[in-house]
């Protein structure tokens, strides 16, 4: 190599080098602007200070390498004309679709919400038309146990109430074989054992005619009966006793049961109507009869106040239905004649004046609210001297 030449290629060196420090000045100039670009964007409030640092590289889209900056997708170029702060396009969208999302999935757990609900009610719906079907279908057999001094032997009277021509059974056979077993001295019945607005009694007349031949009856109209005999005219009266029963009508028996004289009276009339058809005569001479007197009438409400001037040995009732809904602590809920939480509904007890009142709360119902708590009862009152 000559000498000539490597002065050459030195100062070829020196010409790069001088070009790689124009370079590096070019750099640092770039450097000085991308800090004064970001401390600008610094000042503004509320935009993103790190969004510059590939932005401000944007400018070298100018240089030859520029080319390979225009074939990214157009999204990009959009987000750079995009509001600083203000969502893009895209993000619109997704932040569309996302509340779609979230909207269906809610939608999603309201339904699944509203059919448990709708599940939980037919559950319970279903599960207590089957608790009231079976309750008002199983008898329940009440036990009370009566001291009197006007007894000289015992003896057990069973009573049936409010039937309302339900049967239990065939033919009523399950009732009547509950009473059977119970060997009774007299059955007892006050009343309301059909629906006044059927003429069909066959239900009362084929119980009567089979009570008859396990002892003798003693019958007192409720309510129902009694408006189908006086106000309706049908031939209830003549069919009941056709089957063979003692109908009481005002009117009393005295009978023996066990070895005890026991005299069995029967008051028809509804409390509001008490001056009618003799009816204070008929007590007058009732309460004047000696022996141990049971006195059957539909209407519990005479005790409170209307009869509490007699003292009954054993008074038999009816007609409440017990309450219809009993509520445990409260009691029964309504009756027909005391209206919410009646007094006198269920039970024995001995009343202002001296009477004992037992009052049955019935076999059936003739409401559309049905009897819940409350089942079918038969009485069973067992009157001895001890
Ligand atoms: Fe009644």
């Amino acid at each position: 190599m000559s000498e000539q030449q490597t002065n050459r290629d030195y100062a070829s060196l020196h010409s790069v080098k001088a070009t790689l420090a124009e370079a590096r000045a070019t750099e640092e100039a770039a450097q000085a602007a991308i800090d004064a670009a970001r401390a600008a964007l610094q000042g503004q409030k509320g935009r993103n200070t790190k969004a510059p640092r590939r932005r401000v590289k944007a400018p070298k889209a100018a240089e030859p390498e520029a080319s390979e900056l225009d074939l990214e997708p157009q999204a990009p170029e959009q987000e750079a004309q995009a509001p600083k702060g203000e969502p893009t396009a895209e993000q619109r969208k997704a932040q569309r679709k996302a509340k779609k999302r979230a909207a269906r999935k809610k939608g999603r757990r309201v339904l699944a919400g509203l059919l448990a609900v709708l599940l939980t009610l037919c559950v319970l719906g279903f599960g207590g038309y089957l608790y009231v079907q079976r309750e008002k279908n199983t008898l329940e057999v009440t036990f009370y146990h009566l001291q009197s001094d006007h007894v000289s032997a015992p003896f057990r009277i069973v009573q049936l109430s409010d039937l309302h021509l339900k049967e239990f059974g065939e033919k009523n056979a399950e009732l009547i074989g509950y009473v059977r077993a119970l060997q009774p001295d007299a059955i007892v019945i006050t009343g309301d054992m059909n629906n006044h607005y059927n003429d069909d009694v066959h239900v009362v007349t084929d119980l009567c005619s089979q009570l008859v031949e396990i002892v003798d009856v003693y019958y007192v109209f409720g309510n129902h009966e009694w408006v189908d005999h006086i106000h309706r005219h049908t031939d209830i009266k003549a069919k009941i006793e056709a089957t063979g029963v003692h109908l009481l009508e005002n009117s009393f028996e005295t009978v023996t049961l066990n070895g005890t004289p026991v005299v069995i009276g029967g008051l028809v009339n509804e409390v509001g109507n008490y001056e009618t058809y003799d009816a204070p005569a008929f007590m007058e001479d009732f309460m004047a009869q000696a022996g141990f007197k049971l006195l059957l009438v539909h209407y519990p409400e005479y005790f409170l106040g209307k009869l509490n001037g007699y003292e009954v040995d054993l008074a038999m009732c009816g007609h409440t239905h017990g309450g219809i809904v009993r509520i445990p602590k409260l009691g029964g809920l309504y009756s027909t004649d005391q209206g919410l939480f009646p007094e006198l509904y269920e039970g024995m007890q001995t009343v202002p004046g001296g009477s004992t009142v037992v009052v049955s709360r019935g076999l059936g119902g003739d409401s559309k609210i049905p009897r819940i708590n409350n089942n079918p009862e038969l009485v069973v009152v067992d009157v001895s001297w001890y």
